[in-house]
């Protein structure tokens, strides 16, 4: 935040100045920004189906998806958010009208109505789409019990959505990205049992691990019963104090949990990330030069370069999933 307020002026610093704190900080920053602002990001194979999941509340999940979709589209690629929290938050970050007569993910999971009639191109950026929630879709998560096929239901409308897609002869989509309420109940387990990738955003704090148990379980068990492709590809560490030791002895004890699965890009504690929404942006046009802005960038590059290696190749399994 103070870096990204005073960038402007101290650009012209010189002699001493150079060797302060803050200037070396302006430097990387501004070398990073100029690395990551040639990054074209590759195409996968196939549409990554990555679902943004942490039954803890105010983790990031949302500022995630959001950012990180922001950033892949940015990098050429196609993307839809879908916004599976009836909170709205995502859709709300991403510009989307989505008061309670917007045709929604209600409409999608309960009656039925394909992905096509709700998505919503977002505004001013190019590629980039979203199904947004409504208040309705709170209601859904009681609805859902007692319909057919309750659990595959968001699955089942992303596969007739890709295969609308390629017989209209509409770009591929790269990824869909589905942003989850903080609960484990049936809007969570659909948004399970739709991806092959899950991604878990954990917040540097006191607390971050305490739950995870329960969110691994959730996850084994819709592997086990109704996913078995399922993985846990990705682990994000948000909200991250460098400053304190707090955040790094997180960090170091996800990372002997998690290894691999952690991406080495730590999103930082950052306002400017927190006041985007609120000009119904994502950080990554609110404040492009920012260290969260950045951060995401990295974080996206990391993640599509890490592509389908980290959950294996089993694509020739496809047929039999
Ligand atoms: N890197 C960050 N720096 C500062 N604030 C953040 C950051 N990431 C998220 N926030 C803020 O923390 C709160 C919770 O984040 P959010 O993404 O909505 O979490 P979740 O979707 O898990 O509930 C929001 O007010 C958001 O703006
Ligand atoms: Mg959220």
């Amino acid at each position: 935040m103070r870096v990204a307020e005073k960038r402007e002026g101290s650009s012209q610093g010189a002699g001493s100045m150079d060797d302060t704190p803050l200037m070396r900080e302006l430097t990387r920053d501004h070398a990073r920004r100029r690395q990551l602002e040639e990054v074209e990001f590759t195409s996968p194979e196939h549409t990554r189906i990555v679902t943004i999941a942490n039954q803890k509340g105010g983790v990031g999940k949302t500022s995630t998806t959001v950012n990180l979709a922001a950033a892949l589209t940015m990098g050429g690629l196609h993307v839809l958010v879908i916004d599976a929290d009836p909170q709205g938050n995502t859709s709300t970050a991403l510009n989307i009208e989505h008061h309670a007569e917007v045709p929604s993910m209600y409409e999608v999971l309960v009656e039925s109505a394909p992905l096509s009639e709700v998505v919503q191109d977002v505004p001013d950026m190019e590629r980039l789409q979203c199904a947004p929630a409504t208040i309705n879709l709170s209601g859904a998560e009681i609805e859902l019990v007692s319909l057919v096929a309750r659990e595959n239901r968001l699955r089942n409308a992303i596969r007739e959505h890709l295969e609308e897609r390629e017989a209209q002869g509409l770009p591929r989509l790269d990824y869909v990205l589905v942003d989850c309420p903080p609960s484990l109940g049936l809007l969570t387990v659909n948004a399970l049992v739709a991806a092959r990738e899950v991604m878990i955003p954990i917040q540097a704090e006191y607390y971050a691990l305490e739950g995870l148990g329960q969110l691994i379980e959730t996850v084994e068990m819709v592997k086990a019963h109704l996913n078995p492709r399922l993985e846990i590809s990705t682990i994000l560490l948000t909200m991250y104090d460098g400053r304190t030791r707090l955040a790094a002895g997180v960090g170091d004890e996800v990372r002997s949990h998690f290894g691999d699965q952690v991406l080495k890009t730590v999103i930082p504690r950052s306002v400017r990330v927190s006041e985007a929404p609120s000009y119904a942006q994502t950080v990554m046009t609110y404040d492009p030069g920012s260290p969260g802005a950045l951060s995401y960038w990295e974080a996206a590059r990391e993640m599509a370069s890490r592509a389908e290696v980290a959950v294996g190749s089993g694509e020739d399994e496809e047929g039999t999933a």
